[in-house]
């Protein structure tokens, strides 16, 4: 149905090897002892900055310009790369839900129709991540789900945690919990026997991604359907405050506990004739324990007992893979990406990351979709990152690697676009570790140097541009930007994304210098990227893209 042909760019040719390179977690923020970027001393990037304003400049990356449902919402790299790889804006995962939950069209769609078989005499679990942050779930959105299930027939509803510390503050999962206690005693109150029935840290109990660390599901398994962890408390409260109390404790990777009865029972494993829902709207950290509940044959660890179950996702969290089969909204429906359109038109195309950064520049650039487009024209390369090592006592992690990988595949003349995303600012800023943040961002500035000495080297062209900020910012501000204290004096510090602009640079010895930004969009944001890059390979990007960054000037 669709004519992927491109129009020739009327000024630009078409050949140049393109280096296009995310920096992860990298916003532009003042300077100042919590911006790890500037203390670091980033001499690649700041020669870029003095381009500014036709070679360098920021762009959004937060808020509506993402596709998010407000300029209060931070910028994650689902969206970022989403709206990179797509060059339009699609409503996100976060917004749709608010839509489906507000309206009621979610107890109508045939996924709630599907649970909702299990209400008569099975339980309602609830498997996700438990905070406000609004980058893979959020509390309003379980709170208002709860709610609605009970109504529509849920009578017994288990809560399965996983506490956050990582888009949030550390240490806001008691307050959560709190929160959530209180929802579930007033559905006790109608008459619902609901209750919170094991939890966990998310780096250590299911939210892996990519397959990095398949225990990481497992801890969560046994917890969430076999009633087994090494912790039992009578109150899950009671556990995330314990638990937290061990030495260096955090949100981010607390033990699995279970909640169990004055028996010592688990209160709510799952089991035959059960329903579940995974209540996140984002895929990549939620898609194992997917395919755990979904297939039947699954051989990534022994789930010793596989219930008979109804299990439905928030979304459905692979359109390939059309995984889980059953959801209770539909995803966007992002189609016709650049990436699926560069090949169509004869770009061969190389993509790497490390492993916890994989899918970013592969499925979430492409739409959500696994995969290639065309074996023949791409290739995709992912560096395993090292398990088990937190990233802030390998603060460099693996950038060197991939910008080896990527100068390899800019020297071997087999690729037009050569697309990396470097980790560092991301994996290590949301350590909340200032030290080693500093540290990451120096090992980014030298694998850009790396990669763009190999363009200079093939006379190519560096679009070198971030997804969204976090290394930039490690204080919690208030309104006017100060930092704020805790209790103890000490600044709080923020282990979350920001709500900052990005950088985006071009240059390279194949870059005509009667390119340059053009002066009129100042609210460009990560969506015009796309149709910057169709131009600088040689095309004019599809009339419904946002506009193009770019301008030929005589
Ligand atoms: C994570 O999943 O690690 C964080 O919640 C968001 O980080 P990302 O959007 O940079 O992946
Ligand atoms: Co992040």
């Amino acid at each position: 149905i669709n004519n992927w042909k491109l129009a020739d760019h009327p000024k630009l040719p078409k050949g140049k090897t393109i280096a296009v390179v995310v920096l992860d977690g990298w916003g532009e923020a003042p300077p100042n002892q919590y911006n790890c970027i500037h203390v670091a001393g980033t001499p690649t990037m700041d020669s870029f900055k003095k381009g500014a304003p036709k070679r360098w400049r920021l762009i959004k990356a937060h808020g509506t310009a993402v596709g998010l449902p407000g300029d209060d919402d931070m910028g994650n790299s689902e969206v970022g790369h989403n709206a990179l790889g797509a060059g339009r804006i699609y409503a996100q995962g976060a917004k749709l839900v608010d839509l489906a939950l507000a309206s009621g069209k979610i107890y109508e769609g045939d996924g709630f129709k599907y649970i909702r078989e299990c209400f008569e005499n099975g339980t309602l679990h609830l498997i996700g991540l438990l905070s406000d942050g609004g980058v893979h779930s959020r509390l309003d959105q379980l709170e208002l789900f709860m709610k609605g299930a009970s109504e529509h027939g849920a009578k017994r509803i288990r809560v399965h945690i996983l506490t956050d510390g990582r888009d949030v503050l550390d240490g806001t999962s008691i307050g959560f919990t709190e929160t959530l206690e209180k929802d579930l005693a007033q559905l006790r109150e109608k008459g619902i026997d609901a209750k919170i029935a094991s939890g966990g840290g998310r780096m250590y109990v299911t939210m892996d991604r990519y397959e990095n660390d398949w225990n990481v599901v497992k801890r969560g398994w046994d917890a969430q359907v076999l009633g087994e962890a090494p912790h039992k408390f009578k109150s899950a409260l009671e556990a995330v405050k314990k638990l937290r109390e061990e030495p260096n404790a955090n949100d981010q990777y607390l033990p699995p506990f279970v909640i169990v009865d004055e028996n010592g029972n688990p209160v709510g494993p799952i089991k035959d004739g059960d329903a579940v829902v995974t209540f996140n709207f984002r895929a990549d950290r939620i898609v194992m324990l997917a395919k755990a509940l979904e297939y039947e044959n699954f051989d990534k660890f022994d789930r010793v007992r596989f219930p008979k179950i109804r299990y439905a996702g928030m979304l459905q969290y692979d359109g390939e893979l059309k995984l889980p089969s059953h959801f209770l909204v539909s995803p966007p429906e992002i189609e016709r990406t650049s990436g699926e359109y560069l090949v169509h038109n004869g770009i061969r195309t190389f993509a790497c990351s490390e492993t916890v950064k994989f899918g970013h520049v592969t499925f979430f650039w492409n739409g959500n979709r696994s995969g290639y487009f065309n074996p023949e024209m791409e290739k995709y390369v992912e560096v395993p990152s090292d398990i088990g090592i937190p990233f802030n006592v390998q603060p460099n992690m693996k950038a060197l690697e991939i910008a080896e990988k990527a100068k390899e595949a800019i020297l071997s003349g087999k690729f037009h676009q050569v697309r990396v995303n470097l980790a560092n600012g991301d994996m290590v800023g949301h350590t909340g570790d200032i030290k080693a943040t500093i540290v990451g961002c120096k090992a980014v500035d030298e694998a850009v140097r790396i990669i763009v000495d190999a363009i200079e080297q093939v006379g190519g062209i560096y679009v070198i541009t971030a997804d969204h900020g976090n290394a930039e910012d490690m204080a919690k501000r208030d309104k006017s930007g100060k930092p704020l204290l805790d209790k103890n004096g000490n600044v709080q510090i923020l282990t979350s994304h920001t709500l900052n602009p990005v950088p985006i640079a071009i240059g390279g010895p194949g870059l005509a210098p009667s390119v340059r930004f053009r002066g009129d969009l100042p609210n460009a944001g990560l969506a015009n990227v796309a149709a910057t890059v169709m131009n600088l390979h040689g095309f004019q990007a599809p009339n419904d893209y946002e506009p193009t960054l770019i301008e030929v000037v005589e």
